[in-house]
């Protein structure tokens, strides 16, 4: 564990670690960090860690006698949170490329469970919060993040209207699917409740994210790498093009209306206790 010596920052390296979170995920890491237990010695998994910025801060916030234990499947992120790790010169981390289905922690063994944008986005989270329930101790809390029904409500007003316009109106069902995929606060808790977990604290927020215009948005290298993916698969392949563009055009207009493109994003932070 390095010590409190200053560091150079005219190091290279330092530069190459110096942008270490995606901005999308920080609001959320922002609130979920707030929430957090941070007590020295304790156990975390951080479950769906991504390349792990959450994992590194909570490894130097809560000492260097705790344990984070960082979990996810997408090997190449991991590959990523292995140099920061080893940059950082961080001994109380351990990785596990795997999904957190089946987590190799004994029963009640854990202190704190965190997930940033974690769960909501699993193909099995009923079974993934079971997993957590088992290995919280009693008293042990999980602390989660999500965005909420409402995201982008301003796309999604536009793209409804664009179906109507291309006379695709029998794909709002699919639209209206993706907009419903999201978490309400209810869902999410009733969720964590059928896990075996208490819901102790909720905190909402929500922040903007502004574009010159849908040209803007739609070019814009995070919002293909996660969200273009789900709005092209509201139609057949066939129209994806077709529907894009035309939304581009709807969104460009709105941009002008309103001099730039504001989407809206609500998110909460949702506590848990093992009782
Ligand atoms: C939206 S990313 C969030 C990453 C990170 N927590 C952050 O805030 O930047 C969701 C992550 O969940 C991971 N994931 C998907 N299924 C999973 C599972 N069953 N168990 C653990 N992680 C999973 C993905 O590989 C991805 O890294």
């Amino acid at each position: 564990m390095p010590t409190h010596e200053e560091i150079d920052w005219s190091a290279p390296e330092v530069a190459a670690h110096y942008d270490e979170l995606p901005l999308w995920s920080a609001p959320f890491g922002l609130m979920l960090l707030d929430r957090v237990p941070l007590r020295r010695g304790q156990t975390v998994v951080d479950v769906g860690a991504g390349t792990g910025f959450l994992t590194v801060e909570l490894a130097q916030r809560c000492g260097p006698e705790s344990r984070i234990v960082a979990v996810d499947p997408w090997e190449a992120s991991m590959d990523r949170l292995a140099s920061k790790v080893a940059f950082l010169g961080l001994t109380n981390v351990e990785l596990v490329v795997a999904p957190a289905d089946a987590l190799d922690l004994p029963d009640a063994s854990v202190d704190v469970v965190v997930s940033n944008l974690g769960v909501n986005n699993f193909d099995d989270p009923a079974t993934v919060l079971g997993e957590c329930a088992r290995v919280l101790r009693p008293g042990g809390r999980l602390v989660t993040t999500t965005n909420l029904v409402g995201h982008m409500e301003q796309l999604y007003a536009a793209y409804r209207d664009v179906l109507t316009e291309l006379g695709l109106a029998e794909h709002q069902g699919a639209l209206e699917a993706q907009e419903l995929h999201r978490s309400t606060v209810e869902s999410a808790t009733e969720q964590l409740r059928r896990a075996g977990l208490t819901v102790v604290d909720v905190a909402r927020d929500s922040f903007r994210m502004r574009f010159a215009d849908g040209r803007a948005l739609l070019r814009h290298w995070f919002v293909r790498l996660a969200f273009v993916r789900g709005w092209r698969a509201v139609v057949p392949s066939r129209d994806a093009d077709r529907v894009l563009g035309a939304l581009e055009e709807h969104l460009d207009a709105l941009a002008s209306r309103r001099g730039a493109l504001e989407l809206t994003v609500p998110m909460a932070c949702l506590t848990a206790e093992r009782r």
